[in-house]
């Protein structure tokens, strides 16, 4: 069974990395819109029999990258794929888990229920937004972790008088596995969302006065978590100038102005998502494609993923 690595639009180069890292190169597609904007897309080499991999993240326009995953997937099925694995680097939507004030959607579940409509037997994801996502997938779900990748990126600005920073509670967990592996102490920041763009922040529990702050998390997306924690840990006497941490960097509308204005120095991302064209704070990437192709190899082969999932 050959492998076979596709892509949509959503992260080119990410998808071209993996190829190169597996000696093979992308299947040749089109995609386009019809004039009243439904997608058409075209697998152009014969993939019957292929073990194929799509890779897609769904990041924004998160819509659009989700369908064009789901009509690949169909294309491929369709030309007779024998197995068919989703590469989501960053899965959209993650985020809509639960039911927060009443007669609403859940969007997290509608998607995994998508990816059993688009027939993959497997879903490889990264650093999902929460660990119990995958018990959303009727499918396994390969979970991995970019968390030592971003670490060591983070290494130089963690010195003695750091502290890495959960910006809500959510990220707790998260910041204690960035706290053992850098060997700093962790503080966690109380957050509530107001809204889509808005949080209030309601204290900071843990020692941050007279260090520089670590602030790690899943995702930006506003950038308003972030700006309202670093403002806190500012008010909190941590010392100015933190360094912030994350595997998807979305970097919505005026997130980077944003996260600038509330002084931050660094910014450290994965190329799970494509990287924002100009940016007013220094950002730092972090390539993902060994990690996805060592992942994509040993699937092929029968091999464990054991040592690359996450824990948390
Ligand atoms: C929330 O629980 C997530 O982990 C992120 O903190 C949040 O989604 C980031 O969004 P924003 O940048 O818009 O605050």
């Amino acid at each position: 069974m050959a492998l076979t690595i596709l892509t949509g639009s959503a992260n080119v180069p990410l998808a071209e990395a993996i190829a190169r890292r597996l000696a093979v190169t992308l299947v040749p597609r089109t995609l386009e819109r019809f004039p009243d904007g439904e997608m058409h897309v075209e697998v152009q080499k014969s993939v019957c029999g292929d073990d194929v991999y799509l890779v897609q993240p769904t990041g924004p326009p998160v819509d659009g990258n989700l369908l064009e995953l789901m009509l690949l997937a169909d294309a491929c099925r369709r030309d007779g794929a024998r197995r068919l694995t989703a590469v989501v680097p960053y899965l959209g939507y993650a985020r809509h888990d639960r039911r927060a004030r009443g007669r609403e959607a859940i969007g997290a579940r509608l998607v995994a229920d998508l990816f059993q409509v688009g027939r993959f037997e497997r879903t490889v994801a990264v650093d999902l937004h929460s660990p119990a996502l995958e018990g959303f997938f009727a499918m396994p779900v390969e979970h991995l972790t970019a968390v030592p990748l971003l670490a060591e990126a983070a290494r130089p600005f963690a010195g003695e008088q750091s502290v890495v920073v959960a910006p809500d509670l959510g990220a707790a967990k998260l910041a204690d596995h960035y706290g053992q592996l850098l060997g700093s102490p962790v503080a966690v920041v109380h957050k509530t969302r107001l809204s889509g763009t808005e949080v209030s922040v309601h204290g900071v529990s843990g020692n941050v006065r007279g260090r520089r702050a670590l602030v790690v998390d899943d995702m930006i997306s506003t950038g308003a978590t972030i700006d309202a924690a670093v403002r806190a840990l500012g008010a909190a006497g941590a010392l100015p100038g933190s360094t912030v941490v994350a595997t998807h960097g979305l970097f919505c509308g005026s997130a980077l102005e944003r996260l600038a204005a509330a002084g931050i120095e660094q910014l450290i991302v994965s190329d799970s998502l494509p990287a924002p064209p100009r940016s007013p704070v220094p950002i730092q990437s972090v390539a993902i494609g060994g990690l996805l192709a060592s992942a994509i190899e040993r699937l092929h082969r029968g091999r464990s993923v054991a040592d690359l999932l996450a824990h948390t």
